[in-house]
């Protein structure tokens, strides 16, 4: 992992220890932020039954405010990576069209451990998403509450690296802490010429569950400390065996056999445990 926070204050270092775990410097990020402009999107309908079961086997949680406020019990101890950036819909004109939606007073108020936004390098967007990032570095600064930058990338833009090594340093030159970006060939480029921590997102689900371990094993591999995961385990038929598989491969270097072998054993425990309920009904 890259020592990036070397320099920061006590608040800002405690803050980003709840987000990436300083026993292995890796996390899991369980990412429900997807309505912001997706809507109620497959598998994130009623969010709150999505988001409980999971609930205890996320390092963290990135989400929107409103989400928060309304499906997610306060008594959780799970680190909120707080959604503020948004304002465009996927039937919108333009998606980069992105801009603060969130004041620092409610992130705080929430409780927030760590702020998100995105960026839109090579979007028409690009000079506001990049300045918002560097206002939201600076309010986020200001309280000690680091800032995680999400490289997203219009359907015109190639994830590759050299795309998104460009987003992801711009994005660290910015002052971002932790950068999102997408798994890529030649990912330990992106890596490299980032000088603060990179964690993966799974992107839409993958037709096959082995693919979307693999994908997370490749990347940590490479250098990412983590994953910001969404769709590849809250669309999954079986969630929490999908959750507790990518674990396996983030915090104990399982490779994506294992972890698949991990998700198999966890189904049939699933599969059990149901027909033990059907039968006791
Ligand atoms: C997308 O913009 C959202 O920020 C998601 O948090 C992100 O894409 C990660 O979720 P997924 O693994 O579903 O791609």
């Amino acid at each position: 992992m890259n020592d990036s926070n070397q320099n920061m204050d006590w608040g800002m270092k405690n803050r980003v220890s709840k987000i990436i775990r300083p026993e292995d410097g890796r996390c899991v990020m369980l990412a429900v932020d997807h309505g912001y402009f997706l809507g109620p999107t497959e598998g994130l309908e009623v969010p709150g039954r999505t988001i409980q079961p999971l609930l205890s086997y996320a390092d963290s949680l990135m989400i929107t405010r409103g989400v928060l406020r309304t499906s997610v019990n306060p008594n959780t101890d799970v680190p909120i990576v707080l959604r503020v950036s948004g304002g465009s819909s996927i039937i919108g004109e333009d998606l980069s069209n992105e801009s603060i939606t969130t004041s620092i007073e409610d992130a705080i108020k929430l409780n927030a451990t760590c702020l998100a936004l995105s960026i839109f390098v090579a979007s028409k967007y690009e000079h506001q998403t990049l300045t918002a990032l560097s206002k939201l570095v600076d309010e986020g600064e200001k309280y000690g509450i680091p800032v995680l930058a999400v490289t997203a990338v219009g359907k015109e833009m190639t994830r590759d690296a050299r795309y998104l090594s460009l987003a992801c340093r711009i994005a660290a030159e910015l002052g971002a802490h932790v950068v999102k970006t997408y798994y890529c060939e030649n990912f330990e480029r992106v890596v490299e010429g980032c000088p603060v921590p990179v964690v993966i997102a799974g992107g839409k689900k993958l037709s096959k569950e082995i693919d979307a371990l693999e994908l997370a094993y490749n990347a940590i591999e490479q250098g990412a400390v983590g994953v910001d995961m969404g769709r590849n385990i809250w669309q999954s038929d079986h969630p929490i065996a999908m959750i507790k598989a990518v674990r396996a491969i983030v915090h104990n270097n399982s490779d994506a056999e294992e972890a698949y072998n991990i998700l198999l054993k966890e189904k049939e425990k699933e599969t059990q445990q149901h027909r033990i309920i059907k039968s006791v009904d």
